[in-house]
């Protein structure tokens, strides 16, 4: 038989960095290997009960298609949910629901581009945002940041020299996935003054938005700019409420051609999971305040105690993340991801071994992630403190 053609964008949307050695980590478990995931922000902090309340009180005989653009109680519920704990005045209908953050991303850049057009992110990044645009048909122009000076935002020239003629947007995750970097209230308006100054869209991913720390408050773009039509918020509830599978976020503007345009898009996928929404809605509705400060609380804990493990780790450096749930790191190795492999391929240390996500693949100019990893916080206190162990030996047995 002729071989049959897959299309060159399939060919060429990246394997996702993090998942790319999944299959090694399979192999290493069915040796009996117990492997520390510190390559993926999946937390390990049980799902709200309030959720699986919600699910219990489905009570429907036919699990129908929602509404495309969200159930409406939960558009009412996310909306309320972050007026009240923002202090700012969304309204449920610049609300539109999809499934994850991911889905919002790739609508977003089906709606504000037209294939070839572009995208300015800053690197390294949340790899996925290569995916999701590579499936729209739009390029995203990479501004470096450094980990020298904690990955903080370049200046207006080094932003200014990347815009063309087809520059749509500029798209910025807050607080940081992948370096843990909390943007302040002055950088968010220095980006939206650039994008005024150049009529471009401001998309930002807030997903981590609540897991701020030391002395910081969860910022939003709405606190800085509340009601411009060139603001674009994604959220999700995947990370804050660790319901990952739930499959739930959303896109939020004022911009009611953006709105009506993605609603062709999302009627076109019909619509979001049914029981999921409706039980979202009812988490936001009756969970206390209390659940996300004990999980931010949570996740400080853990930021300290993998800080304070890493620095004991020769030749590693780590930048202290002001917010999300990882940690970049410079490792002694030539070449991170080769140690990646090594780590789950050939070694392990009193049945263990540890998972890392090299930062390669969080780079657009990938050569500058050659020898940083990403770890993520998401396992608790012994377990992070026994990977980083791990992880050490795993260093001292590579350099051998
Ligand atoms: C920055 C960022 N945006 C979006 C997503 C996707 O989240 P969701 O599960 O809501 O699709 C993730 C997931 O890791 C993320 O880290």
């Amino acid at each position: 038989m002729r071989q049959l053609l897959i299309s060159n964008r399939a060919r060429i949307t990246p394997p996702s960095p993090i998942r790319k050695l999944a299959h090694l980590a399979r192999k290493a478990k069915k040796a009996g290997t117990h492997v520390y995931h510190l390559n993926i922000g999946q937390p390990d902090i049980a799902s709200p009960q309030e959720f699986f309340d919600g699910i219990r009180r489905f009570d429907q005989p036919v699990v129908a298609y929602e509404l495309s653009q969200g159930n409406e109680g939960l558009c009412n519920a996310w909306s309320g949910y972050i007026n009240r704990t923002l202090g700012i005045a969304t309204k449920p209908e610049q609300f539109m629901i999809t499934e994850g953050a991911s889905e919002a991303l790739v609508f977003l850049f089906e709606t504000c581009c037209d294939p070839g057009d572009e995208v300015i992110i800053f690197d390294p990044t949340y790899a996925n945002y290569l995916g999701f645009s590579t499936i729209a048909g739009v390029n995203l122009v990479p501004v470096l940041s450094n980990m020298e000076n904690d990955f903080a935002l370049p200046g207006r020239e080094k932003i200014e020299e990347c815009i063309t003629n087809h520059t749509r947007a500029i798209l910025i995750c807050n607080p940081n996935n992948p370096t843990g970097t909390v943007y302040t209230k002055e950088e968010l308006q220095f980006l939206f003054d650039i994008c005024e100054e150049h009529n471009m869209f401001l998309i930002v991913d807030e997903t981590y938005r609540e897991f701020v720390y030391d002395d910081l408050k969860p910022l939003s773009i709405f606190h800085v700019v509340p009601d411009s039509s060139r603001v674009v918020v994604v959220d999700s509830l995947s990370k804050r409420f660790s319901l990952c599978g739930a499959r739930i976020g959303c896109l939020v503007t004022t911009n009611e051609q953006v709105l009506a345009a993605v609603l062709k898009i999302a009627q076109a996928r019909l619509a979001a999971p049914t029981i999921e929404q409706f039980a979202a809605a009812h988490m936001l509705e009756t969970i206390p305040d209390s659940y996300l400060e004990g999980v931010r609380k949570e996740f400080l804990l853990r930021r300290d105690i993998l800080d304070a493990a890493l620095r004991q780790v020769p030749g590693v450096t780590a930048s202290k993340p002001k917010g999300a749930f990882y940690t970049f790191v410079q490792l002694p190795v030539e070449d991170a991801e080769a140690f990646a492999y090594f780590m789950l391929d050939e070694f392990s240390h009193e049945g263990k071994t540890t998972f890392i996500a090299p930062a390669a693949g969080f780079y657009m100019q990938s050569e500058q992630g050659r020898q940083k990893a990403r770890l993520a916080y998401v396992l608790e206190k012994s377990s992070i403190e026994d990977a980083v162990a791990t992880l050490a030996a795993g260093l001292r047995e590579f350099a051998k």
